[in-house]
């Protein structure tokens, strides 16, 4: 409930402090942790808030097809309201639950990639609120492959509108306990899962059009798409005609508290002063060392990888991304001024870490 007099919840994070005044006064809500998943599906039937684990990152889940319950999850996460939210089904006969009608293209991705990290875009079933596709007349749909995500689903049988579970603007979370930082108190239950495997979120597919377009890379890449649609483009190729094809893509997203600086080679590490070494994360990334490797082999000279405040060393895209979040969050719990990360390859299978990469250093993708 929204309410000039209401008490503002205490700032924990930095970050809340950029949400406006009118965001920061929602009901005050008593987040329950939960085991169960027949508590949080009959919760979502009611009307709730709640979050839960999917294989890419966790979700802020509500009734798609209940505006108060879509105003309450806006609400929490500070979500601008023209930025459509992702609608979760627990398996494919529910389709037309969400979708008006399924093009080709859809139903290809779909048999070939779901329950599993892939979103599509199709025109929109008149029961989902227009709050949920901020006033578009198509909607984003996912099934989740995770076991805990898909029973709950199934348990609900509604469509379940979840954006990632983070306040809007930060890191998104692949714990329940990062989800719990951000969202103490915003919403009514939090389930206790398990820590999301991918750790990045889905693609999202286009598929209105004449040839569907990929407007946010993901876990299943270009190169994955186009063995089942040749015709696929990245928004990229499109984006002179299509200037906002996702809208999510206006707004600032992914970002830590800390300065967050992407770095190509090692090099460039050594000129980093040696009193901000101890105030500094980095995340480094070596694919051609086998993984026994002792850390820090590849640090310049002057530099010893117990001087950072926190350092993580991952060895392929896979171990990187699933990583990802929860390293910028952790440099942000340790009070990190300066996050440097090693650049991820521009390669198919390093597109999606680099595109959230660059948004988190605040660089356009
Ligand atoms: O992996 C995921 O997709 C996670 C988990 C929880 O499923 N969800 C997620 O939701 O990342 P969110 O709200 O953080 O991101 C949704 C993205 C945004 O970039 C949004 O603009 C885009 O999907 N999107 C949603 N509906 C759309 C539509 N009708 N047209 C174009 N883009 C859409
Ligand atoms: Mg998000």
């Amino acid at each position: 409930m929204r309410a000039e007099s209401c008490t503002p919840i205490p700032c924990k994070h930095p970050n809340q402090a950029n949400l406006r005044t009118a965001d920061f006064c929602i009901a005050v809500f008593n987040t329950q942790i939960i085991d169960d998943l027949n508590i949080a599906a009959q919760a979502l039937r009611e009307g709730k808030v709640v979050a839960f684990p999917t294989e890419t990152v966790y979700g802020l889940g509500a009734d798609a097809t209940n505006p108060e319950a879509v105003r309450r999850l806006f609400e929490a996460k500070g979500r601008p309201g023209d930025n459509p939210l992702i609608v979760h089904l627990g398996s494919k006969s529910q389709l037309l639950q969400a979708a008006l009608d399924l093009p080709e293209d859809a139903y290809r991705l779909l048999d070939a990639f779901s329950p599993g990290p892939i979103t599509v875009v199709v025109r929109k079933q008149p029961q989902i609120c227009d709050s949920v596709t901020a006033g578009l007349d198509t909607v984003g749909i996912r099934i989740p492959s995770d076991p805990q995500a898909a029973e709950l689903l199934r348990l609900v049988n509604r469509p379940i509108a979840a954006p990632s579970a983070n306040l809007s603007g930060r890191p998104s979370c692949t714990t329940w306990q990062s989800v719990l930082e951000d969202m103490n108190g915003r919403i009514d239950y939090l389930f206790r899962g398990n820590i999301s495997r991918i750790g990045i979120e889905s693609s999202v597919v286009l598929c209105t059009g004449l040839e569907p377009i990929l407007l946010r890379p993901g876990d299943i890449t270009l190169e994955d798409i186009r063995r089942v649609l040749p015709k696929a483009k990245s928004w990229r190729e499109v984006v002179e005609s299509q200037p906002h094809s996702s809208p999510g893509l206006r707004h600032p997203h992914y970002r830590p508290v800390a300065i967050v600086q992407l770095i190509s080679t090692t090099d460039e590490l050594s000129t980093i002063p040696a009193n901000e070494v101890a105030t500094s994360a980095y995340a480094e990334y070596s694919p051609n060392q086998p993984q026994c490797d002792s850390v820090a082999t590849s640090l310049p000279s002057n530099i010893d990888a117990s001087q950072f405040l926190l350092y993580a060393k991952y060895h392929t895209i896979a171990e990187y991304a699933s990583g990802f979040y929860e390293f910028l969050r952790e440099a942000d719990r340790k009070g990190a001024t300066k996050i440097y990360l090693r650049r991820a390859t521009a390669d198919s299978s390093g597109q999606a870490l680099l595109d959230r990469q660059l948004r988190a250093a605040g660089l356009d993708s």
